[in-house]
């Protein structure tokens, strides 16, 4: 036991290098617990956190690293049926651009975000932030 409130089996923290390989781990970490959960890699809810994880993670290790520190995943099931992901990064000096007219090059990532999660934000910490995205977990069908 480690004190906290949720259990395990409801969540998973981990701290990851702040590379692209980081990254891609944040986004198999994910998709390996959604199948734990239920959720096989295969099926829309996984298939839909796998790319707001990779879209989240891509962005704290290149907009939101600090050289030599890394950066933090968590995932959660919160109540009424939604997936709660969390990348933390340590800057606390760059706040997210949301970009409504992409030039192709950059600016999609977050468009992405808005469309796949019911809902998105940045949180303050101590040190840097915290981009919070909730993904539904019933199909769409
Ligand atoms: N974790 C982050 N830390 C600091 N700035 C960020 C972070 N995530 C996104 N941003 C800012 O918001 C912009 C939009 O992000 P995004 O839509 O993912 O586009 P892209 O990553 O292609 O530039 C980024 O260009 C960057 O300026
Ligand atoms: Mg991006």
């Amino acid at each position: 036991m480690n004190g906290e409130i949720s259990t395990p089996t409801q969540e998973l923290t981990q701290r990851l290098s702040a590379t692209p390989r980081g990254a891609r781990l944040a986004r198999r970490l994910v998709a390996q617990q959604l199948a734990d959960w239920g959720y096989p890699h295969e099926s829309e809810v996984n298939d839909t956190a796998q790319h707001v994880v990779a879209e989240l993670a891509a962005n704290a290790v290149t907009h939101g690293r600090v050289p030599g520190r890394d950066f933090e995943l968590r995932v959660a099931l919160a109540a009424e049926g939604t997936l709660r992901i969390e990348v933390s990064d340590p800057r606390g000096d760059r706040p997210l651009r949301f970009v409504t007219e992409p030039d192709g090059e950059s600016g999609r990532g977050l468009i992405l975000v808005t469309l796949l999660c019911v809902a998105w934000g940045v949180a303050e910490r101590q040190v840097g932030k915290t981009v919070w995205a909730e993904v539904s977990l019933k199909e769409r069908g």
